[in-house]
């Protein structure tokens, strides 16, 4: 792969960053720019290129490629890839192992962070479903644990961005996706490439079809506080 020089690095300033921290805690979400740039950015679609078109070129099929097969077309349509560390592309294990979203998820979650899983998130072109609204789990306390989004393409409302039930992290288990989306409104969240969506676990989301004709990728990593043992 080509080097490229190095891009700007990856460290919002620190107001940038304390204003995500509260917009999480209290919104249940937030944007934070530009965190992953340059020749990371550009390896690590690489990297998700490389392992699509394994599945759409080259008939790959494995338990965590995670695919729907519409009855209208008949062809396999990939949405998401599984334990994503763990198919052989050397940058997006690394960007799990460490690195600037274990930095930012800290500086979110206000302790050290642990991440605990990472998939690639695939839009396809004019054939991805909806993601209905759901809840990714509610069984720990709000500002505990939260999904980092890295965007590898540009995300707009044509291409299935991301959509918060705003402050619906707060609401109790036990509340039906239904009825939080009457009482919590809906706000439709684009991104850039190498920007970063972080969202509380607990928060109501859904997102759209892909109706354009460009590609929406997204690693995400989730990530949960770690508690001192000092405490
Ligand atoms: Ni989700």
């Amino acid at each position: 792969m080509p080097t490229e020089p190095t891009a700007a690095p990856s460290t919002p300033d620190r107001e940038e960053l304390v204003y995500a921290r509260d917009a999480l805690r209290d919104r249940g979400f937030a944007v934070i720019p530009a965190i992953v740039a340059g020749e990371r950015l550009h390896g690590l679609r690489a990297e998700a290129n490389f392992l699509i078109r394994e599945f759409t070129e080259s008939g790959y099929r494995s338990p965590d490629f995670w695919h729907f097969t519409p009855t209208s077309s008949g062809n396999d349509v990939l949405y998401r890839i599984h334990n994503l560390e763990r198919q052989g592309a050397a940058r997006t294990a690394d960007l799990f192992r460490s690195g600037p979203l274990h930095t930012l998820a800290s500086h979110l979650l206000g302790t050290r962070a642990e991440a605990r899983v990472c998939a690639l998130v695939v839009k396809m072109p004019l054939h991805a479903a909806a993601v209905p609204w759901h809840r990714d789990r509610t069984d720990t306390p709000a500002g505990t644990a939260c999904n980092l989004s890295l965007f590898l393409d540009p995300s707009t409302p044509d291409n299935g961005c991301l959509e918060f039930a705003e402050r619906s992290h707060l609401c109790e288990p036990e509340i039906s996706v239904d009825e939080i989306r009457e009482h919590c409104p809906a706000k439709l969240v684009g991104a850039l490439a190498g920007d970063v969506v972080a969202h509380d676990v607990r928060i109501a989301h859904s997102s759209r079809p892909n109706t354009s004709a460009r590609i929406r990728r997204s690693i995400v990593i989730e990530f949960v506080a770690t508690r001192q043992e000092s405490r």
